[in-house]
């Protein structure tokens, strides 16, 4: 066996700049560069930036003990927003959290809210029927979508006045915490009013819960349970573990953030991808018209593969979250290389999801490699939209069920063109998203309808 030796890498050169302004086009290049384990940073920090699923099964499975999140720039970034939730906490209190709110999570539990995500998408397709023509900027639209189906599923509470003053804010915290705005001056008095209106929002949903005089009163979950009455429980000594009112604040906080702009950012690379494939849009409509022109429900859904093999490919194309990275606690050899303890180690879905070895013509829109007789010969690391390991994401399957209800519900009657020939490219924030945003017409489809 050959001794571990440093990764290959472009050595101690600053490159804080092009790390801070391009950083899909640095992490693509030093893929490209040095391979599958690359080494950079300065003397003050260094980095192993790790692309193979095999060494992200290592770090993210196996391994895990060894990597923490307490100490990486996504937390430092995420934590004055999210304070000790569930994303952004370490340890002990992790786990309690995570224990406390997995149930609610599950596959049988989350198809519970398939009704309202339905109809709540109703809503919309209804309001773009009754503007033809109007363009809408579509992660816009989606997010105050998908805020709306969070807010009322997990905390019982229907936010449509609060939607603009809310995902205005979610806008600028984004804007802030992907690096765009130093936060001094202005941009820091606009940083601490955004958070006040989150707070606010919140506030407001578990006030409305007392009001009500017992607290799963207005629960949107099954059998009167959500996140909001698991919550209450926990701060009210009913639960374990015991929870402060700040702890509720920032879990909540957590879940509404968490659970709605990551949505809404697949919905609207969805819509721009099957804009420019006019064939694969077809055959979304030609399996959708199995409903018979009737709302889907939960259980139409494993009738429809080629609806949620499209989202899976939009994910792998433009994932949401297009990094996630952890700390080397004690020293760690991955894939022959040393991983000194101390060291940053980022995992770029993005890069993984466009990996040759595993995905050919990565570049291409595909949404065939996702049906269910192609993903048997998938490694279980080569897809990452929704993380990996322990720390995967709690809200997958809500987020899944989600995503198809909403984009069928919407394409049965409307599909969205484009509203100008403006190139779209990804930007990378806390969320990907199309740089400038993007703006589309929805017009009346029937592409649909039963023949
Ligand atoms: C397309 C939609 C979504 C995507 C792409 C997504 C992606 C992710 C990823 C990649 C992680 C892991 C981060 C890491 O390992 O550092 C994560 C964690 C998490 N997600 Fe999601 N997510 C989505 C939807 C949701 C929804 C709907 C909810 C809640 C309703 C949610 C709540 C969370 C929470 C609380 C965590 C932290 C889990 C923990 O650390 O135990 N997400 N998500």
């Amino acid at each position: 066996m050959t001794a571990p030796s440093p990764p290959p890498g472009p050595g101690r050169a600053l490159m804080l700049d092009e790390i801070r302004e391009e950083p899909l086009a640095f992490l693509a290049r030093m893929r490209r560069q040095y391979g599958d384990v690359v080494g950079y940073g300065t003397d003050a920090w260094r980095a192993v930036l790790i692309s193979h699923p095999d060494h992200i099964r290592h770090v993210l499975v196996t391994n895990v003990r060894n990597y923490a999140k307490e100490g990486t720039p996504d937390l430092r970034m995420l934590k004055p927003m999210l304070g000790d939730g569930l994303l952004t906490s370490d340890g002990e209190t992790w786990r309690a959290q995570r224990h406390l709110l997995a149930p609610l999570f599950r596959r049988n539990m989350v198809e519970a809210f398939g009704p309202l995500i339905v109809e709540a998408a109703v809503a919309v397709r209804g309001d773009w029927a009754a503007r033809p023509g109007r363009a809408i900027e579509v992660g816009a639209e989606m997010s105050r979508l998908t805020l709306r189906i969070v807010a009322r599923a997990l905390f019982g509470y229907d936010l449509s006045d609060d939607a603009d003053p809310f995902t205005d804010a979610v806008e600028i915290l984004n804007e802030a915490m992907g690096g765009l705005t130093p936060r001094t001056g202005d941009a820091r008095f606009r940083f601490i009013g955004a958070l006040a209106v989150i707070h606010d929002v919140v506030e407001r949903a578990v006030a409305a819960r007392h009001g009500n005089g017992h607290a799963e009163g207005l629960a949107g979950g099954p059998g009167g349970v959500d996140a909001l009455s698991l919550l209450l429980a926990a701060r009210d000594g009913r639960g374990l573990p015991a929870m402060t009112d700040r702890a509720l604040i920032d879990q909540s906080v957590t879940l509404l953030l968490a659970g709605h702009e990551t949505t809404a950012k697949a919905l609207t690379w969805t819509f721009h991808l099957l804009a420019r494939h006019p064939k694969v849009e077809r055959r979304v409509g030609h399996e959708l018209a199995r409903l018979g022109g009737c709302r889907p429900t939960v259980e139409d859904l494993p009738s429809l593969p080629y609806l949620a093999a499209v989202l899976r490919e939009a994910m792998r194309l433009f994932t949401p979250i297009w990094i996630v990275s952890r700390i080397a606690v004690g020293d760690d050899v991955v894939g022959g290389h040393h991983v000194p303890a101390g060291t940053l180690v980022p995992i770029s879905p993005y890069l993984v999801h466009r990996h040759e070895a595993f995905w050919p013509e990565a570049e291409r829109f595909d949404p065939d490699r996702f049906m269910p007789e192609r993903t048997a010969g998938h490694h279980a690391h080569q897809f990452l939209p929704f993380g990996a390991g322990p720390r995967h994401c709690i809200g997958e399957h809500f987020a899944m069920m989600e995503l198809q209800l909403v984009l069928a519900t919407l394409l049965q009657t409307c599909r969205l063109r484009p509203a100008d020939d403006r190139a779209v490219v990804p930007e990378a924030l806390v969320t990907l998203r199309p740089r400038g945003g993007l703006r589309m017409i929805p017009e009346p489809w029937d592409g649909a309808s039963p023949a």
